[in-house]
């Protein structure tokens, strides 16, 4: 499988997996430059399992999520052309400002490790038989191998599933977060052992 076909694979496991989310909204071209920053980013990771060649399940992380950001916006023009014409929308434009506020807020930063669990998704037919679980063993070993000791996980209130999980796999909840109105979210950190 060549990198462009892996990154659309991974939009797509993305889209269809976390629907509800922000970033599925902005479409499978944005998600493809994303996880295509997040791979070539030497302090973030995506890890993945693949069946027939196909990615059936990943999980990806970051020490700073601050550089995903700051290689898109050295991408910009690329980020506007994946975005287009959603970019003309007040709502989504609005929506990226919580984000940021969000993410550069002097308050969250005090209380959040920097280190971040930012996505894990099985597709339908491959869940309840252990990925997520190897998954998420291989990022904290990934984080371990970077001497970080603690990482953070946000994870909307409704996912009942992910919160089972997240709690099953020892990670504890902290906080509640709201970064778009009305949609909450609870903050949970991980001890690296
Ligand atoms: C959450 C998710 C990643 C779990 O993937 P999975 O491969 O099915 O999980 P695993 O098989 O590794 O499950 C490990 C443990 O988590 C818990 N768990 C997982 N799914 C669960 C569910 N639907 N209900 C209750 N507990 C669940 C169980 O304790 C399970 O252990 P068990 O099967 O021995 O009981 C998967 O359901 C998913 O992709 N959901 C949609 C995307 C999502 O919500 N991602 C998290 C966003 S922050």
């Amino acid at each position: 499988m060549n990198n462009k076909d892996y990154y659309y694979q991974l939009a797509v496991l993305h889209k269809e997996n976390l629907e509800q989310g922000f970033l599925s909204s902005l479409g499978i071209s944005f998600l493809r430059l994303l996880y295509k920053e997040i791979d070539r980013d030497k302090d973030s990771v995506i890890i993945s399992v693949k069946e027939d060649n196909r990615v059936i399940a990943f999980v990806s992380g970051t020490i700073k999520f601050n550089k995903i950001y700051k290689r898109l916006l050295l991408k910009l023009p690329w980020v506007i052309f994946a975005i287009f014409p959603k970019i003309f929308s007040f709502k989504v434009l609005y929506k990226i400002f919580e984000i940021l506020k969000t993410q550069l807020s002097k308050k969250n930063k005090q209380k959040l490790p920097d280190s971040e669990l930012l996505s894990i998704a099985v597709h339908k037919n491959f869940r309840r038989a252990g990925h997520a679980n190897y998954l998420f063993l291989q990022l904290v070993k990934f984080f371990k191998s970077k001497k970080i000791d603690i990482f953070h996980i946000k994870v909307g209130e409704d996912l009942e599933s992910a919160h089972s999980f997240y709690k099953k796999l020892g990670a504890i909840p902290q906080s509640n977060i709201q970064i778009h109105k009305s949609e909450n979210s609870i903050v949970y950190t991980k001890n690296v052992p």
